[in-house]
């Protein structure tokens, strides 16, 4: 990520999330950014902190109109071929009721590990999350 891309990015998060990362809090994660690109335009980005053998995916989206195209799964692809090769795992907190994301990471090989009950605030209270975790160095081929 780059910081010609923060406003496309900045504008996907903001039509993507209820809780939206601030210009700023994406500005701080360009080291830890990736964004999928097509003609200079930001169809995607996602954020993964790695420290030392382990990683954590912290945001991930694609623009709502082109949504449900394999964009998602080629950026969460195309991240995980690009963690350093001593990362082993990447785990990543998930709302219970975001079916196409758990879906996606389902299909990319992600388990659940555990669930943070109460964990999201929302409009209507409080909602679960879910742990889910990927060994990387198995995810391979
Ligand atoms: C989650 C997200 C990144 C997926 O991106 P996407 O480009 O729409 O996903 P893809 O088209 O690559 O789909 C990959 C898989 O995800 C699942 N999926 C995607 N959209 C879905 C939907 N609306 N309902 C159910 N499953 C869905 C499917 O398993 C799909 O595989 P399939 O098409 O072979 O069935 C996208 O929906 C998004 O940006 N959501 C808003 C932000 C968000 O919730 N991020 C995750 C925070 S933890």
């Amino acid at each position: 990520m780059q910081p010609a891309d923060l406003d496309q990015v900045r504008a996907i998060e903001l039509s993507t999330s209820a809780s939206a990362w601030s210009k700023q809090q994406l500005q701080q994660s360009l080291d830890s950014g990736h964004v999928l690109v097509a003609e200079n335009k930001v169809l995607g980005f996602a954020i993964v902190a790695t420290v030392l053998d382990q990683a954590e995916l912290h945001n991930i989206a694609i623009d709502p109109a082109l949504q449900g195209q394999g964009l998602g799964r080629q950026l969460l692809d195309g991240m995980i071929e690009q963690l350093p090769a001593e990362v082993k795992s990447l785990y990543l907190e998930v709302r219970v009721s975001n079916i196409a994301a758990i879906r996606l990471y389902q299909q990319t090989g992600f388990v659940q590990i555990a669930e943070r009950r109460d964990y999201y605030k929302t409009e209507f209270g409080r909602e679960d999350a879910l742990i889910m975790g990927l060994q990387t160095d198995a995810a391979e081929g």
